[in-house]
């Protein structure tokens, strides 16, 4: 059989994902011009501390920079611990030429419900900011998207961010993204900026 279905349980509801096959994380490895795409794993600790502890990475994500690595260490555990529960959740970026951690890009099981979305693909990216300004939010990216539609099935994938991010906002619409309107992220006060909208993006039609 090429494809199968199968189901998850999650929290008492059931989801269903259809994939090409239930992927392993030995699957996820994604080579561009410049990058390297991977599972994220712990000894990734410093490199996501060195970014999430930089106020402006933070700025547009809710404006609370980790100040302890093991803030860090609890991310990448939850991470790795949606790998083993939906198959997917956000994958390590590397830089080819120096095998630096430079971040993190791609698709997120998120129960909701957000926007009125439940059980659905959220897609992301986050890089340290030495990296910004080079186009790799945009390389990693095509390159995580076209995964996921190709290898893994999905169709449905859905994006948010600050209204103020300009640059996250123009990293969606030239992966393909369609920005649908805006919406209060009220239930996750850890996440929004208070007092600022939260912009809405669908993938394809
Ligand atoms: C958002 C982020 C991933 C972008 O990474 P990046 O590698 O710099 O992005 P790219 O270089 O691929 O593309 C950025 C685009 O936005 C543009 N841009 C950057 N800042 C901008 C601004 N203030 N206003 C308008 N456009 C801007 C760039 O010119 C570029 O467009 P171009 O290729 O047409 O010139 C990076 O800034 C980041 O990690 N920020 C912190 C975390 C975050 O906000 N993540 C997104 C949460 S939804």
């Amino acid at each position: 059989m090429s494809e199968l279905l199968y189901l998850l349980f999650h929290f008492g509801n059931i989801v269903i994902f259809e994939r090409h096959h239930k992927p392993t994380m030995q699957d996820i490895y994604i080579e561009t011009e410049r990058l390297i795409i991977r599972p994220l794993n712990m000894g990734d600790d410093k490199g996501m501390f060195a970014m999430d502890s930089d106020p402006l990475v933070h700025k547009f994500v809710g404006n609370k920079p980790v100040e302890k690595i093991e803030q860090s260490r609890d991310t990448i555990a939850f991470v790795m611990q949606q790998y083993e529960d939906f198959g997917i959740g956000r994958w390590a970026v590397a830089e080819k030429a120096t095998n630096d951690f430079m971040g993190w890009v791609g698709h997120k099981y998120m129960k909701g419900p957000v926007n009125g979305h439940s059980d659905y693909d959220d897609f992301g990216y986050r890089l340290a900011r030495r990296f910004w300004g080079k186009g790799y939010a945009t390389e990693s990216g095509k390159a995580a998207l076209d995964y996921g539609i190709s290898n893994l099935g999905m169709k449905d994938i859905y994006a948010m961010t600050d209204i103020n991010n300009k640059a996250s906002r123009h990293v969606l619409e030239k992966l393909g993204f369609r920005y649908t309107g805006n919406f209060n992220y009220d239930a996750e006060p850890n996440w929004r900026t208070p007092g600022e909208l939260t912009t809405w993006y669908k993938y394809g039609d």
